[in-house]
Formats: C-alpha cells, structure tokens, sequence
C-alpha cells in the first residue's frame, strides 16, 4: 500500500515519516521529558533510527502508525501524533489507540488536542473504525487532560505487562464521538 499522504489541521501538518526526518526527530526525542513516559528518560540516535524504521515499515504496509507533526508556521518538525496499533497491551487487542509525543516548547498551546481531533476524524471517518482508546501512565496529567477533552472515557486500570507501570486506558466509540462533536 503507497503511505498515505499528509493533511492539514488549523496549526499542524500531520504527515508520513521520511528518512530525512532523523535529524530533527532525534533532536526532539533526546529531551528527557519527551519521553519520561514511560522511559524516564531521552532516546539516544541509534533508538531514534529505530523508531523511524519501525514508521517506515508500518508506512510501506498500511498499519497505523502516527504521523511526523510539523507545524504548518514555519515547517518545524515537533514530534508525532495520530493512530497505532497497541500490541504492547495484549489485553486490549485488537485495538487502535491515538496518542501524542511533542517537544516541551510547544506544550499547552491545545496542539496535541489539535492532533487528537483530526487522528480521531481520520480513524472513525477514512479507515471506518468503530472504536479508538488512548492508554496513558495516570501521572501523565497532561496527556490524560488531552484524551478527557476528545471525549473519550476510563474504560479500566491495568498494568503494563513488561514495563510493570500502572495504566490507564480510556475509549470512544464512533458513536460517541459523533455525539461529542469532536470534529476538526
Ligand atoms: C501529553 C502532551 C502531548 C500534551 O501536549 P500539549 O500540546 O501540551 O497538550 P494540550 O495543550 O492540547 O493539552 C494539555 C492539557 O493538559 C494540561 N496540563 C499540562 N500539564 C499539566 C499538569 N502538569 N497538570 C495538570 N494539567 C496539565 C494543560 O493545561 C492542558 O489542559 P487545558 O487546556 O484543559 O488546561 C505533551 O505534554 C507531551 O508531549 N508530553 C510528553 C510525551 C507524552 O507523555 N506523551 C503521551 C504518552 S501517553
């Protein structure tokens, strides 16, 4: 299947990864709060490099995967957001979760909620997809607070099965979602 291209929403370009994103993306994912869930810490270049090959390969077979999240002022690749598949939670599968990954200096301006929208529109409204969730450490206020504002609601508590972190994971239903007026 060809990568699907990019869209826009009012402040982000939400697009397929190429490999001349490593630079870029290795300089947002080396800030410690970037990935402090659940790593607690920055991703070195050689985890980087494998992240963006496991986007490459979901790209080039149609899994969802998120989206490179560039802003449309000025072009600035700030991280990620959109659809994937939570393997890593066998409990809940199959399932698509969204979720969000942005550098500090764009936090609290609405532009993971902004991503969040159009993800969901792009799952209940392109792929047809009858449910999405979002799974969050419970101390990840913020990215709880995000999922709160899509409309979507605690569906149980769990814990992660490698990593041991408490869990949350919340659901919409395409119902739901309708009713929420959640749309871009
Ligand atoms: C989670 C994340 C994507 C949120 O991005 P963002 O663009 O700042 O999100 P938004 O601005 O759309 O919304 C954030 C909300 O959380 C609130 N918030 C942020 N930090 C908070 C905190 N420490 N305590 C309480 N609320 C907080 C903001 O006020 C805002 O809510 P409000 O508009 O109702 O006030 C961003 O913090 C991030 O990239 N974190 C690191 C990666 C990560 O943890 N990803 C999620 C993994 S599940």
């Amino acid at each position: 299947m060809r990568p699907m291209a990019g869209f826009m929403t009012e402040r982000l370009v939400l697009r397929p990864w190429t490999d001349e994103d490593l630079e870029a993306l290795a300089a947002v994912f080396s800030v410690p709060e970037v990935w402090r869930f659940p790593l607690g810490r920055g991703l070195d270049r050689d985890e980087t490099r494998r992240f963006l090959d496991r986007a490459l390969a979901a790209q080039a077979s149609g899994s969802p995967f998120p989206w490179a999240a560039e802003e449309r002022d000025g072009g600035r690749l700030i991280g990620y957001v959109g659809l994937a598949v939570p393997a890593f939670l066998p409990e809940i599968m199959p399932a698509v979760e969204v979720g969000w990954r942005l550098v500090p200096d764009r936090w609290g301006r609405g532009l993971a909620t902004e991503g969040g929208r159009a993800s969901l529109a792009h799952g209940f409204g392109v792929l047809g997809l009858e449910e999405i969730v979002s799974i969050y450490q419970p101390e990840n206020v913020a990215s709880g607070q995000v999922m709160a504002r899509l409309g979507m609601r605690v569906e149980r508590d769990t814990t992660d099965p490698v990593r041991g972190d408490a869990l949350r994971v919340l659901r919409i239903r395409r119902d739901e979602w309708e009713a929420a007026g959640v749309r871009p």
